[in-house]
């Protein structure tokens, strides 16, 4: 005899024949009483969930972040404590716009989400591998998401839209030229950089707070495809970077990042000239110079892409102490849509999930609702609060510094006395003649098929960015013509 587990069916009963349905007579039809076919088929009815509405493409695997400098000064937060700590974490990267069957090999930002699993619960970093973004008012997010994903009547991806989008919005200009560089399509996830992007609060013991900025830095070096050789890998597997990092990891060749902050004291907000919380603007290293922090490490495969990879919830509002929100704008409406998106795609009580679960105590009053199979809190009768049961109680001395804030509510426009061209300026000029050469026809690829009027709005914004940004698109448009 066999010595394979018993199959049985959900409720546990020994599943007798696996192979052949219960029908009346050999050739008759199916009995309605074979509810074991009828459990198999109505489970695979529900394997599908919502995907994500954006990001919907990812890869994922667990790691470690390991301190190795001492930034207590600026932090109180527990994975910073003392060098040499370790702290478990999960990471998933992703492509933006393509659906969840996408081809991995594919001009896009790439989706950077780290959730540390500290003993101050779950801290969630979401960020990119652009230390910018497409626009700094959330208002602008879901209509850029828009010309991103299909047209409503032709259902294909339509270049008119985006670059009549990014025409219409000069803020999206630095995001766009890092998008067409050679760092918009890399070879994988282990070759490029992570970036927390939004500014946020680091908080010291003595309830000081300080703007901080995360950085990781690929230890495996920038690699980068042409969209000929991606177009030639794509034709080949459509899996390029979920195989490039799960064999990383099985081989025991660990991917790595070095973890940088840059601090601003919190009163140098007032003084920049740029809005620190701007997410269309880095904080040049010059100003505030990029520390060593710690170093991050992949090194454990999940066992299961569904329960870990897809059905991780990753978001902003995951903070612990020490840590904080900024006023940048973006950040605020972030706070807002992730869990609202969690509890539509995997339901109310989605962090008893596995992946998502904190491995800290966690003690809190909320009820009923899908998924509710974690326990009671320690004493059965302290189900409300305030109540006279020894039930869980608030702990105010985490309360954060309070935030000074100033202004009239108004809605101001952001585009007014916003200088949207110095910083792509100062990264054009980073790139060298080659790097230019394929920002050029990489631009005027993406652009074929646009209407003139829209190249030609475009092109005004390349023109105030460097007069050779513009003629070089050009020349690449006309090539690209004959
Ligand atoms: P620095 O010369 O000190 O920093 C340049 C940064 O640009 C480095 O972090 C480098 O990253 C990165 N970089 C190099 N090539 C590319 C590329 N093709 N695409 C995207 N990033 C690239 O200058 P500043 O701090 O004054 O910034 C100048 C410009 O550099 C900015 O306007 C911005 O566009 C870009 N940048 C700045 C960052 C910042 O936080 N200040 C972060 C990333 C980009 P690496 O070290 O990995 O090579
Ligand atoms: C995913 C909204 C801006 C990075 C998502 C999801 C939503 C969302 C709803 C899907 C979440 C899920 O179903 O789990 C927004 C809104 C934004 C915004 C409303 C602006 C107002 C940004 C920015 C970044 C970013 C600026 C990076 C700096 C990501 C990443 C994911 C994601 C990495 C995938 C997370 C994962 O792997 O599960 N976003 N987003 N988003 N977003 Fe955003």
């Amino acid at each position: 005899m066999s010595d394979a587990p018993k199959l049985t069916t959900t409720a546990g009963a020994p599943v007798a024949d696996n192979q052949n349905a219960l029908t009346a007579g050999a050739r008759g039809p199916v009995l309605m009483q074979d509810y074991q076919l009828l459990e198999k088929l109505a489970h695979q009815n529900r394997e599908r969930i919502p995907e994500r509405v954006v990001h919907a493409k990812g890869w994922g695997a667990y790691g470690t972040l390991t301190i190795t400098h001492d930034i207590t000064q600026y932090t109180k937060a527990a994975p910073f404590s003392e060098v040499g700590k370790k702290t478990e974490m999960f990471a998933r990267f992703s492509t933006v716009a393509g659906e969840l069957g996408a081809a991995d090999a594919e001009r896009d930002v790439r989706g950077f989400a780290l959730k540390f699993y500290t003993e101050q619960g779950n801290w969630d970093l979401v960020g990119n591998n652009t230390p910018v973004f497409f626009v700094r008012d959330p208002y602008k997010f879901p209509d850029f998401i828009h010309t991103q994903k299909r047209h409503p009547k032709t259902n294909m991806r339509s270049a008119t839209a985006m670059w009549d989008f990014w025409s219409l919005s000069p803020e999206s200009l630095h995001q766009v030229t890092i998008l067409m560089s050679d760092r918009g399509l890399p070879v994988g996830v282990r070759n490029i950089n992570g970036y927390g992007s939004h500014t946020y609060s680091f908080i010291n013991a003595r309830n000081e707070r300080f703007w901080v900025k995360f950085h990781f830095k690929t230890m495996q070096g920038h690699k980068h495809w042409t969209n000929a050789e991606a177009a030639e890998v794509v034709g080949r597997t459509r899996e390029s970077t979920q195989d490039d990092l799960f064999r990383a990891i099985e081989r025991g060749d660990l991917p790595k990042w070095k973890v940088q902050v840059q601090i601003m004291p919190e009163t140098d907000a007032e003084k920049t000239s740029y809005n620190p919380f701007d997410l269309t603007k880095v904080w040049p290293h010059g100003d505030y110079p990029p520390m060593d922090v710690a170093i991050l490490e992949l090194n454990r495969n999940p066992e299961n892409y569904f329960a870990e990879v897809e059905q991780a919830a990753f978001s902003p509002s995951n903070i612990i102490p020490g840590i904080g929100f900024s006023p940048d704008k973006m950040l605020q409406a972030r706070i807002f849509s992730y869990a609202d998106a969690h509890r539509h795609r995997l339901g109310t009580h989605y962090e008893a999930l596995p992946v998502n679960a904190p491995r800290c105590p966690m003690h809190h009053y909320h009820k009923d609702g899908q998924m509710r199979f974690f326990a009671n809190n320690p004493n059965p009768d302290a189900y409300y609060e305030p109540n006279s049961f020894n039930g869980p109680v608030q702990s105010p001395e985490f309360a954060e510094p309070p935030l000074k804030i100033s202004g009239d509510a108004d809605r101001y426009d952001h585009r007014e006395g916003n200088d949207d061209y110095g910083q792509p300026r100062a990264l054009f000029n980073l790139f060298d003649d080659g790097q230019k050469s394929r920002l050029f026809s990489n631009i005027a690829e993406a652009m074929q098929g646009v209407p003139e009027f829209i190249v030609d709005r475009q092109l005004g914004h390349f023109e105030k960015v460097h007069p050779d940004y513009a003629a070089g698109v050009r020349d690449a448009l006309a090539k690209m013509a004959k």
